[in-house]
């Protein structure tokens, strides 16, 4: 059997898989955020590490002697740095901490969005790797002059189980000093980092066997024989590989509070302009991602902070009700945007609206807002030559079935649900499975393992409809981004 280990922002998950992805068991085990100031985010990692072995006892307990490999899917970006005695220097920050605006400001106006772009594929983001050493060696410096070995979380986990010092392509592409396409750290990145090859882990592919469980943590934990050691990749990448985003062109659209279009792709592809991240994906490939912030987010904030109310299926039967041609429109950037604008002071907007217009106009409008974003990325991605004819979708906002329909008639493609939801944890295990070799590759574990749930096919006539309402959508930011109001003003 096969252990997936999700090391997330709110809690390590664990699952143990037989080679056909059934789940036999799964556990789960919290921990807190710290938050040292607004917008700052920090986690111990000796928690994540304490908080894991916790998990894998209970998990194992019954199958000692039935495991045969471990992998990881861990939160990305986050920075870990590690004395000469390995000792943690300090708590991790983590992907969504916003402390490096200087920085980011720095990397992409100093060094230059080209030069960046040149050396790893990617631009400076707050959350990226890159900014967060460069924010230590300024404001911590004697921190910085310690630092032996630097590394993101799940690779420390995985050091910490294995002892091997490593990480894979798909999690260090978030890091802004790896050369994507190439497949190798940048040097003028380190270099103005002031950051030394030694000081970084030997990067594998994430299905790669790096070594096996340390004896210690196959005694403490009882395990009855030696366990491989896989090791994983990145979350959005892992979970990919959890519904089967494996093949170019293949795409998933993960609607948690914000909203992800991750799409596999066989070459390395760049998008200079959108602020979509390009990274290595888990299957020896390539990816594209498109983060939009608020997705289910600005559905939340509508029904339940607007209107205090969590009933769901009343609000999509609303939404039904209403007339499609209601003319009514909602910009969704509640917390500013990342893909494909790219403005943190973007703000919310309703425009449109008239004496006929009903609390279930706004209730369509926001959920058609909130599409139209994710079409606008969507577009610019298949801008790319990458054709996509089919999306499968995940996470909260997948479980209804009108937003699934409208997903279908507004993008013009076939939309899928997932016949079950164990997210990254259960992409994990697959990579355990092919690092071990019960598979021959990721895709064709995918293909054995993966099922999909519910389809839905596009309705030419509402596709229609939707085609000319976004061509409104898409003019309205340009028009209205001029009046966005800061607080000083
Ligand atoms: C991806 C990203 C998140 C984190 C947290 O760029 O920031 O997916 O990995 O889960």
């Amino acid at each position: 059997m096969y252990i997936g280990i999700d090391l997330g922002t709110s809690s390590v998950k664990l699952i143990l898989v037989n080679k056909f992805g059934e789940v036999i068991k799964s556990v789960i085990r919290d921990y807190d955020l710290i938050i040292p100031k607004s917008s700052w985010a920090e986690q111990d990692p000796n928690l994540w590490y304490s908080q894991s072995i916790d998990g894998l006892k209970e998990l194992v307990s019954g199958y000692e002697n039935q495991i045969e490999a471990v992998s990881f899917s861990g939160q990305m970006h986050g920075l870990v740095i590690l004395d000469e005695n390995d000792n943690v220097l300090r708590p991790a920050i983590l992907w969504n901490d916003q402390r490096t605006l200087e920085e980011v400001d720095f990397l992409n106006n100093e060094v230059g969005v080209d030069t960046l772009i040149n050396e790893t594929g990617n631009i400076a983001l707050t959350g990226l790797t890159a900014p967060k050493i460069l924010w230590v060696k300024k404001h911590e410096p004697e921190i910085f002059k310690k630092i032996s070995k630097i590394m993101l979380p799940k690779d420390y986990l995985a050091y910490k189980l294995s002892g091997v010092f490593a990480t894979d392509v798909s999690d260090v592409s978030g890091t802004l000093y790896y050369d994507v396409k190439n497949k190798k750290y940048s040097q003028q990145i380190l270099d103005i980092m002031g950051v030394v090859p030694s000081q970084l882990p030997k990067v594998y592919e994430s299905f790669e066997k790096i070594g096996s469980l340390k004896k210690d943590i196959i005694k403490n934990v009882h395990f009855e024989k030696d366990v491989s050691v896989i090791i994983g990749g990145g979350d959005q990448a892992v979970g990919a590989v959890g519904v089967g985003i494996v093949e170019g062109g293949k795409a998933s659209i993960s609607l948690g509070t914000s909203g992800v279009i991750f799409v596999a792709s066989d070459k390395f592809k760049v998008d200079t302009q959108s602020h979509f991240q390009s990274y290595c994906h888990t299957n020896g490939n390539y990816h594209i991602m498109s983060v939009m912030l608020n997705a289910a987010g600005a559905l939340k904030w509508w029904s339940e902070k607007v209107f205090n109310d969590k009933n769901y299926d009343l609000y999509f039967k609303g939404v039904n009700e209403s007339d499609i041609n209601n003319n009514l429109f909602f910009l969704p950037y509640l917390s500013g945007e990342r893909a494909p604008i790219n403005d943190p002071k973007a703000q919310g907007v309703f425009l449109g609206l008239d004496l006929s217009h009903s609390k279930k106009d706004l209730d369509r409008a926001v959920i058609e807002g909130i599409t139209f974003a994710l079409k606008q990325s969507f577009m610019k991605i298949q801008d790319l030559g990458i054709d996509i004819p089919s999306v499968r979708i995940t996470g909260g906002g997948a479980k209804s079935e009108i937003w699934a329909q409208m997903i279908a008639d507004i993008l013009g493609v076939e939309v899928y649900t997932m016949e079950n939801e164990e997210g990254p944890a259960l992409g994990a295990a697959i990579l355990a499975m092919v690092g071990d070799g019960v598979y021959k590759n990721v895709q064709e574990a995918c293909q054995n393992i993966v099922k999909l749930g519910k389809h839905y096919a596009q309705n030419e006539k509402n596709f229609k409809i939707y085609e000319k309402k976004y061509k409104k959508f898409v003019i309205i930011y340009p028009r209205v981004k001029t009046l966005f109001l800061s607080d000083d003003e």
